[in-house]
């Protein structure tokens, strides 16, 4: 029987983080209302704001409720407020707490070309047509997470900074096992993306890749370098299905890959462990366009949508969210950074609201 009651940690944080976190709330409600379900949102502070708050930009309470949660929904954190900081209590560190303590170690970004949309990308039509690519980031190794790290004073008196690469065999099976699988479920092709050409761990990851795939014969796997991807995913994108790669990587390569859909205000993102799921859009804070009513809200939308998918056992809901979200770029509206001259300009809140009323209308 579906549960009827879920627990779900809500961290707006910083900058646009608030005005976005809204229409998301936006659709859960209309969710709940339609399916009778209970939605418990437990709001915290995590980011710049609870460092104004608490000193720290991830105070226990709030790695708690997270912990407690069926899942957790994250706007964005940062500004140019707290650049001044110390690294250890930056607002960044909020997300890094949360992924590191939490071990939600596969993060999902689907890219998808909304038909819609096609145009508003800066490459040709001819080559976003029909993108359809899941990039499977690692999460919580690589170099965000490894040691040493820091900048020192040398015995010369000139400072040195060190981070650290590093990845354990069984993280890099955890992740492939979690890439195969995904793949399984699409094109069952897979493309893990490395630099073993020049780094020893990265010959490590391509190994154990490797490996995990001889029980996958099903899946079709293959390897490039890290600046071929690069290259390939702007001279030919539709080769993609489902991309794995390291922490560092997929942060780049997922930047790059979005504006194959026009906006990095479009894109979603899931993070998922053995027990936490964290849900957040995959831009920042937008600090320049921040309290101003503008900022795109469908890759926080889109999110809702891959919690009730992934954490929730909801999958016709979340099918429902994008399909809701399609039809409102049908219907021609746009905030500012999609926007278009023959179509609809609105705010934050009227693409909220559009999005709500066409989910209203689907859920009847
Ligand atoms: C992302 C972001 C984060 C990252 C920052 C905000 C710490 O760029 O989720 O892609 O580098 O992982
Ligand atoms: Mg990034």
């Amino acid at each position: 029987m579906k549960k009827e009651c879920f627990k779900i940690a809500v961290f707006a944080g910083d900058g646009i983080g608030r005005e976005i976190m809204k229409e998301a709330l936006k659709i859960i409600k209309i969710i709940s209302d339609d399916k009778n379900i209970n939605f418990q949102l437990h709001e915290g502070l995590a980011g710049g704001c609870a460092y104004d708050h608490f000193g720290t930009p991830l105070p226990d309470s709030s790695l708690q409720l997270a912990r407690q949660s069926d899942a957790v929904l994250l706007g964005a954190v940062g500004g140019p407020q707290w650049e001044h900081l110390d690294y250890s209590i930056r607002p960044e560190r909020a997300l890094l707490g949360l992924r590191g303590s939490l071990g939600i170690y596969a993060n999902l970004r689907p890219i998808v070309a909304f038909d819609e949309l096609l145009d508003a990308s800066p490459l040709k039509r001819s080559i976003v047509q029909g993108i359809d690519i899941m990039i499977v980031r690692e999460l919580t190794g690589d170099v965000y997470f490894g040691k040493p790290r820091g900048i020192k004073q040398g015995k010369n008196g000139k400072r040195k900074g060190t981070n650290t690469l590093v990845y354990t065999e069984d993280e890099i099976r955890r992740i492939a096992v979690r890439a195969f699988e995904i793949a399984r479920t699409r094109k069952k092709n897979l493309l893990s993306v490395d630099k073993a050409n020049i780094l020893e761990t990265m010959e490590l990851w391509r190994d154990v890749v490797t490996e995990v795939g001889r029980s996958y014969p099903d899946v079709t796997l293959q390897h490039m370098y890290v600046d071929n991807c690069a290259l390939q995913l702007i001279r030919n994108p539709a080769q993609f299905d489902v991309i794995v790669t390291t922490n560092l990587f997929g942060d780049i390569l997922s930047d790059e890959a979005a504006m194959l859909t026009g906006s990095i205000g479009m894109l979603p993102s899931a993070s998922l462990g053995k027990k936490s799921a964290l849900y957040e859009p995959i831009h920042g804070s937008a600090p320049d366009i921040a309290g101003q009513n503008v900022a795109n809200p469908l890759a926080m939308i889109l999110s809702v949508a891959l919690m009730l998918r992934y954490s929730l056992s909801m999958p016709a809901e979340a099918q429902l969210i994008e399909n809701a979200v399609t039809e409102t770029l049908k219907e021609g509206f746009r905030t500012r950074d999609i926007h278009q001259p023959d179509k609809k300009l609105v705010s934050t809140a009227e693409m909220g609201d559009h999005v709500a009323e066409n989910l209203r209308r689907f859920l009847n």
